[in-house]
């Protein structure tokens, strides 16, 4: 045990997370004092220029701020709290803060994802914790459940609704019919996405915690390239209806599966039956799926993002830290990777499939559409016909596979592009029962 009269704190970015976690400081710090045992003191925080002008700057009392990283890291602090965001230069300052002997808590899920191996070593070194349960899940416990409660287990499977946006795009294209740019844009107008919306609409952000997520259970190191992602701007609503009548709904998953050796790690829009507990997720809440030898089958579900409920995680692993740093010690968390793991090619996938083309309506056709999917030993489970454009010719047909390998798949859509009678290829979606 070490005797403290108080636990320093640095704060690195005071934007969304970084305001509140101040904020839950101050007025949490008599019972978060008391179940460590000393109080926390905020010594300094570290902001850009533009920080200074706002309102919680001037009443937190401008001495407190820095924008300078060589004043901020020569303050007498235990425990570094970054909430910057991004890779560049919040990697740097995780690796000055581990190598100067602090404790580290980190809500950035792309430099974990990233560079979680490389800092994890770095903690160990130095004796200290990197604690970053605010990375996946906002403040859905996620990582203290894979690193304790679940450590007896071999996980199979994780599927999950990681990314609340995307999530809230989907849900109002199912259940009001929106068309992908209205959904978009009302995402865009109540806050949940960003002005530039790439990285939630295209899958990256799920990626990122995918890779925690995957290395954590998996006990394999899965870097963010090392998962097939495709995001949901391709989506249209004629695909709910159909879904809807097949009885799927359509989310983006972050999937993991875990047979024998091998890891499989995706993100991409699936079918999922109606009745599963995934697809009653809806809005920005986030649910997380884990697969258990033991446990059987364990979900999470809550708020995955918000000032509110990531503060929560991030000002409970700073409890934690502090608490490492009272016992005098060290680097409780770290990623265990054991030997002769693989990552599973994609083109090695088998599964169902969703296929809506749009074809000339003519005698035929069907039948080139079904040479060219049987070419390569796809079976059809179920065809619906509906929409007929009379005056282009066209009719609309959607097609459900029989399980299918993913390469063949791809030769067969590369195929049906090219023929003549495929108008367009309207989307493909894989299924996961
Ligand atoms: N942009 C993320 C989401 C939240 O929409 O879930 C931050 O991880």
């Amino acid at each position: 045990m070490v005797k403290k009269e108080s636990i320093g704190i640095g704060l690195m970015g005071l934007g969304v997370i970084g305001g509140e976690v101040a904020r839950v400081l101050a007025a949490r710090a008599e019972v978060l004092g008391g179940q460590i045992g000393c109080p926390l003191v905020l010594r300094k925080v570290k902001v850009l220029e533009a920080d200074l002008a706002r309102p919680q700057a001037k009443e937190m009392g401008l001495e407190l701020f820095t924008t300078d990283a060589e004043e901020f890291f020569s303050q007498d602090m235990d425990i570094v709290v970054e909430a910057i965001g991004g890779e560049q230069p919040a990697f740097d300052y995780l690796k000055r803060a581990l190598s100067s002997g602090r404790h580290v808590v980190t809500s950035n899920k792309e430099v974990i994802a990233k560079h979680g191996v490389e800092l994890f070593a770095l903690a160990q070194q130095h004796g200290v914790g990197l604690h970053y349960e605010a990375s996946v899940g906002g403040g859905i416990p996620l990582i203290a459940p894979f690193q304790q409660d679940l450590v007896a287990n071999k996980i199979s499977g994780i599927y999950a609704i990681i990314n609340g946006t995307t999530n809230y795009i989907l849900t109002l294209m199912a259940k009001e019919g929106a068309d992908f740019p209205s959904a978009l844009a009302r995402a865009q107008k109540l806050g949940y996405a960003e002005a530039d919306p790439r990285n939630d609409i295209e899958g990256i952000d799920a990626v990122y915690k995918l890779a925690i997520l995957a290395s954590l259970a998996f006990h394999c190191r899965v870097q963010p390239q090392d998962i097939h992602c495709e995001g949901i701007s391709r989506m249209n609503n004629r695909d709910f209806r159909y879904a809807q009548e097949l009885g799927f709904a359509i989310k983006l998953l972050a999937i993991a599966k875990q047979t024998d050796n091998q890891i499989e790690v995706r993100v991409h829009p699936v079918f999922i039956p109606e009745e599963s507990l995934l697809a009653k997720v809806d809005g920005v809440y986030n649910a997380i799926l884990v697969q258990g030898d033991l446990v059987g089958r364990v979900l999470f579900f809550g708020e995955g993002a918000g000032a509110s409920a990531t503060s929560s995680a991030v000002v409970s692993d700073v409890v934690s830290a502090a608490q490492d740093v009272i016992a005098g010690g060290g680097s409780r968390a770290k990623w265990v990777l054991e030997p002769g793991k693989s990552i599973r090619p994609m083109a090695e996938l088998e599964t169902r499939y969703y296929l809506r083309l749009n074809v000339a309506d003519q005698p035929g056709v069907l039948a080139q559409v079904s040479k060219a999917l049987g070419d390569h030993m796809i079976s059809i489970s179920s065809v619906i016909q509906k929409a007929v454009d009379s005056a282009a010719q066209t009719a609309e047909i959607v097609i459900m596979t029989h399980p299918a390998k993913e390469a063949e798949m791809q030769q067969a859509l590369d195929e049906l592009g090219k023929l003549a009678s495929v108008k367009e290829i309207g989307n493909f979606i894989r299924v996961e029962d």
